[in-house]
């Protein structure tokens, strides 16, 4: 019995461990080699090979491991976004996605987008393969739809162009002084009345989740952690000002979706 236990136990240390590793060299970890090789410095070189190597961007997008990275909130915060969009008249109007992510984030903004009578969705990223490989999840929305190779903190759309724009976990990547540009950007792009949909990580208040959670910032994104304090987005788009802003926090305060209405 005890022997089963061991295994078991050992089993799952090694189980962890490598998870941990893998996760480690594809994002982290890489960035950091990347920082060893100055010359290869470009507008792209902090995102993590998860987002631009095709076979691991397939390798790692499975709704279960990335329910499980959010902790299972995945599905309540798509929904908070989708029931917004869903409330909007989006007749005749455009809606923005900057930036993919993994799940079923994407088909789900584009499906309450089009359903709530958006003209077109707008999908933006920097990587090319990340427009790709979310194209190949919205085969029946392929007429709507429009993929553009894009830079969230110096974007081509015009001012005042959408409607909504939906920002799902991206902040947290971006370096600090990109943070404030990409709030800046989404502002930019908003029609008066158009509302911002921000996904993000947040400041635990149980304070056994905070020590958790500071712990996968400081090992995995260190990026991140500014967002509980010196670049809080709700503080930031406040401090911007022309924007109506309202916060709901999910799961002990460990993530929140911003909403923020452009005045
Ligand atoms: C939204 S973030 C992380 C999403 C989250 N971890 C997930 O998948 O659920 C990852 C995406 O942001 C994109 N990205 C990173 N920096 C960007 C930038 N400056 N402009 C546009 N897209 C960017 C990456 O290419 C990648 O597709």
């Amino acid at each position: 019995m005890n022997a089963w236990v061991m295994t078991g136990a050992f089993a799952l240390f090694f189980l962890l461990a490598s998870t941990g590793l893998f996760f480690f060299v594809v994002t982290r970890g890489a960035l950091v080699l990347r920082g060893l090789s100055p010359g290869s410095q470009s507008d792209k070189s902090h995102v993590y090979p998860i987002y631009s190597n095709m076979r691991l961007i397939k390798m790692v997008d499975f709704q279960p491991i990335i329910s499980a990275i959010l902790l299972f909130q995945y599905h309540r915060l798509v929904s908070k976004i989708v029931a917004g969009l869903e409330q909007t008249d989006l007749r005749n109007k455009k809606v923005l996605i900057t930036s993919c992510a993994f799940g079923n984030v994407i088909p789900r903004v584009v499906k309450a987008a089009v359903g709530a009578g958006a003209e077109r969705v707008l999908i933006a990223d920097i990587i090319h393969n990340e427009l790709i490989h979310a194209k190949s999840k919205l085969g029946e929305f392929s007429g709507k739809v429009d993929y553009i190779e894009d830079n969230a903190t110096s974007m081509t759309q015009k001012e005042g162009s959408v409607a909504a724009n939906v920002i799902f976990f991206l902040l947290h990547e971006l370096p600090h002084h990109l943070k404030g540009q990409a709030l800046a950007e989404a502002g930019r792009m908003l029609a008066p009345g158009g509302k911002l949909y921000l996904a993000e990580f947040h400041r635990p208040e149980l304070w056994v989740l905070r020590a958790l959670s500071w712990t996968y910032f400081k090992v995995f994104e260190p990026l991140g952690l500014a967002l509980w304090d010196t670049h809080d987005p709700l503080a930031c788009l406040q401090d911007m000002g022309g924007w109506k802003c309202e916060r709901t926090t999910y799961f002990f305060g460990n993530f929140q979706i911003v909403t923020a209405t452009k005045l």
